[in-house]
């Protein structure tokens, strides 16, 4: 893919802490999470702010007053105010579609260097009034009279009142992520035992990855407030307490007469940031840094929303590998957006599934085995938490970091997305 255009570099990321909504950052806002992750960024690459192009961020949920939470985030980063800036939102891909973005812009040459990611607060939906209710409001607003703005609510009653929440659900379907995950359990024979067992590898990698280093190094501590008197240096969600036994006695969450998707072996709704510093080749040399790798290819999937929901990693992963020239085996990390576990092991039953590689895909041969010893070897979302629109960034980062360390050459990203996307990466080293 990258052949006929300029070399894209990751040159660094970081994030801050993710946190479950509603606990430590429940009085920062998105697009204050978004800053202090852009803030470390440049304070850890040296960067001149004089020399961004570009800022582009993702996010899912958000609020009315920061629709463009791009530049909220780059005038409070200290970024230099000429400097434009745009959000994307597609949906748990969407700092993926950040850094593909600030990517595609270098590879046509109208940018060198970009600060792309991702920022979310689930503490803190947009919760709007009725329908009825901002009817009326709208009707006060113009009111000529005080009679006149009374009159307006005329009409209004309890049912009203009630508030409505941004739901988690599929327009077209009405099913919550959660019951699409339960009908992908259902419908590919994934057990209970499976999806817990899965759920407390990704806890266990996690709180190792925390202790050793390998995780922490990519956070921002961050003050909280209102007092700043704590400091957060790692992620809330990561259970040590957690076992096989007490994942096994949670009820289920979404079918609760015969289903098997429980608190335990989900994602938790998250705040959190990422920010990644995306260069041409050219000049991240020029420029004195050593990437941490390069974008190799990469691929958008989606299928119809009445089919199995998450299932867009099994459709974009063939393509993004296709266009790398390079197949499964060739990966040294695989680095899967965990939605839920249930989601992460019907993707990699289709990778391995001569009949979903025929029926689905129209190709011969099935993606390939999947060596679990090379997937989210730090953990994934289930337990590190999942800001929808920051977890792009903080997948880049992870997999960048470890093949850094391990000194391999080439990784593949996985992100299932609502709506019924998917998106795939290939990242390499030098
Ligand atoms: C599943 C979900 C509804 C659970 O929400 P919740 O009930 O607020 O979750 P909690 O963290 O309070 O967990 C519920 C209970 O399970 C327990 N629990 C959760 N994970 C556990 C674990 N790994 N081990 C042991 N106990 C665990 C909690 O301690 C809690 O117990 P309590 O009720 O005794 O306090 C919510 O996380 C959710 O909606 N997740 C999906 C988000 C989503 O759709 N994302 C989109 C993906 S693309």
């Amino acid at each position: 893919m990258h052949n006929n255009h300029r070399r894209v570099a990751i040159v660094d990321g970081c994030r801050t802490p993710f946190a479950k909504a509603g606990t430590l950052f429940k009085h920062l806002t998105a697009y204050e999470l978004g800053r202090i992750a852009t803030v470390e960024l440049l304070n850890r690459t040296e960067l001149d702010p004089n020399e961004i192009d570009e800022v582009i961020f993702g996010t899912v949920i958000p609020t009315i007053k920061t629709s463009n939470i791009a530049r909220e985030i780059a005038l409070d980063a200290g970024i230099p105010k000429h400097v434009p800036a745009f959000s994307v939102a597609r949906a748990c891909a969407s700092a993926n579609q950040a850094i593909v973005s600030a990517a595609e812009a270098i590879m046509v040459g109208r940018c060198d260097t970009v600060i792309a990611g991702g920022a979310e607060s689930l503490s803190d939906p947009p919760i709007l009034f009725s329908p009825a209710m901002r009817q009326a409001f709208l009707k006060a607003s113009k009111a000529k009279s005080l009679g006149e703005k009374i009159g307006a609510f005329r009409g209004i009653g309890w049912r009203d009142l009630a508030p409505e929440a941004p739901a988690i659900a599929e327009r077209v379907t009405g099913l919550t992520m959660g019951e699409s995950a339960e009908k992908m359990a259902k419908e590919n024979g994934i057990s209970r035992e499976e999806q817990d067992r899965f759920a407390y590898r990704s806890h266990r990698l996690a709180a190792a990855a925390t202790d050793d280093g390998r995780l922490t190094r990519e956070i921002v501590p961050t003050h909280v407030p209102p007092d700043f008197t704590i400091t957060v240096k790692s992620d809330n969600g990561i259970r040590r307490d957690t076992s096989l036994e007490a994942l096994a006695a949670l009820p289920p969450v979404f079918d609760r007469q015969y289903g098997s998707v429980t608190a335990g072996n989900s994602s938790p709704l998250t705040d959190g940031a990422s920010a990644l510093l995306i260069m041409s080749e050219e000049k991240a040399k020029a420029l004195g840094y050593e990437p941490l790798g390069y974008i190799r290819s990469y691929a958008f999937a989606a299928l119809s929303p009445w089919e199995q929901l998450l299932m867009g990693p099994a459709y974009a992963a063939p393509v993004a590998l296709d266009r790398a020239g390079l197949t499964l085996k060739d990966m040294d990390l695989i680095e899967m957006h965990e939605a839920f576990a249930a989601q992460v092991l019907s993707n990699i039953r289709a990778f391995e599934s001569r009949t979903f590689a025929r029926e689905k895909l129209g190709r011969e041969e099935p993606l390939g085995e999947v060596d679990m010893e090379k997937v989210n070897v730090c953990g994934g979302s289930i337990a590190i938490g999942h800001p929808f629109g920051a977890t792009g960034g903080r997948l880049t980062i992870t997999i960048l970091n470890e093949l850094k360390r391990r000194g391999g050459q080439f990784g593949l990203i996985t992100v299932c997305a609502a709506g019924a996307m998917g998106f795939a990466m290939v990242v390499e080293r030098e």
